[in-house]
């Protein structure tokens, strides 16, 4: 896909691998729409782009752990812009991020679950009548292998909390969002696909999880710009990659009546069903 004139969302870019990709996309061209919680590091990513001589990208501040938040983000991209070509939804928060007890986001929800799954979803609905108008367009949903099957008598993780499983249900609940969309999507000229950046980049949240990196963040980048730009991936939907491959996903993905539970609580907790 050529970048000229385009114009791309991609969520928690003002650091690790989304920061990267917003970075690339803007030397390609595309007008970049960034955004994050923090002002600051925001400001170094656009005098970065600015000083490469690329065009300046716009700034969205919101904190996705409140829905609220997520629903006005939403709603000043629609206000501001007349296309959205391509919606990375990649902001999210590790296992172990602000420590290994079980938090709750704004709306009182298992806080990973939120911040990485929820307002995603919730974005993607609310952004799709400005990515149908500029249609052929794509959602890319930054998931991981990290994948455990959610427990619809327990999806927000009141017993038996561990990081490490919020943190895989939510990543999970993208990749099953991700088939559903594909299926509502057909014919409207949005694809969405879902994907496994690479394992252990150097990011914040692996390093604040203690891990040792394993791969870079240019490896995980340019998987995921694979699914924003590659004409190979052009109309095709609903898939899930690891990396740069087509691959499979937790069983639980491919089960229409779990994605139907996931679908209809979502609606429910985002207020879409209304
Ligand atoms: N790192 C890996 O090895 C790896 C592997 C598989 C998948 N992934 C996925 O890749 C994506 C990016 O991860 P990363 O490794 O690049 O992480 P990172 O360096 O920690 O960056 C996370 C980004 O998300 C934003 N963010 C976090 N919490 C937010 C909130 N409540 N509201 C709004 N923005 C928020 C951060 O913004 P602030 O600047 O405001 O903090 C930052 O821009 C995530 O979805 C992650 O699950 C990463």
């Amino acid at each position: 896909m050529k970048m000229d004139g385009k114009t791309v969302l991609v969520t928690g870019s003002t650091d690790g691998v989304g920061r990267y990709v917003a970075a690339k996309l803007a030397a390609a061209g595309a007008r970049v729409l960034i955004h994050g919680r923090d002002r600051e590091r925001a400001r170094t990513l656009a005098d970065e782009i600015k000083r490469q001589g690329h065009s300046e990208p716009i700034f969205y501040q919101a904190d996705l752990s409140s829905l609220a938040a997520a629903r006005q983000l939403a709603e000043t991209v629609l206000a501001e812009h007349k296309r959205l070509d391509v919606f990375i939804s990649n902001a999210g928060i590790g296992s172990r991020t602000l420590g290994t007890e079980r938090r709750t986001s704004a709306d009182g929800h298992e806080l990973r679950f939120a911040v990485n799954y929820l307002s995603g979803f919730l974005l993607a609905h609310l952004l799709f009548p400005l990515l149908k108008a500029s249609a052929p367009s794509r959602i890319v949903n930054v998931a991981s292998l990290g994948q455990h099957p959610l427990d619809f008598d327990d999806v927000m993780l009141t017993k038996g909390y561990t990081g490490a499983r919020a943190y895989a249900q939510s990543k999970l609940a993208q990749i099953m969002f991700t088939v559903d969309l594909a299926r509502e999507l057909e014919g409207s000229g949005v694809t969405v696909n879902a994907l496994h950046p690479a394992t252990y980049m150097n990011t914040t949240m692996v390093r604040e999880g203690g891990i040792t990196p394993i791969s870079t963040v240019e490896q995980g980048g340019d998987a995921i710009l694979h699914l924003a730009t590659g004409d190979d991936v052009a109309g095709k939907s609903g898939l899930f990659f690891n990396g740069m491959q087509q691959s499979q996903a937790n069983p639980q993905a491919y089960d229409e009546a779990a994605r139907k539970r996931l679908r209809a609580l979502s609606l429910e907790l985002t207020g879409l069903s209304a």
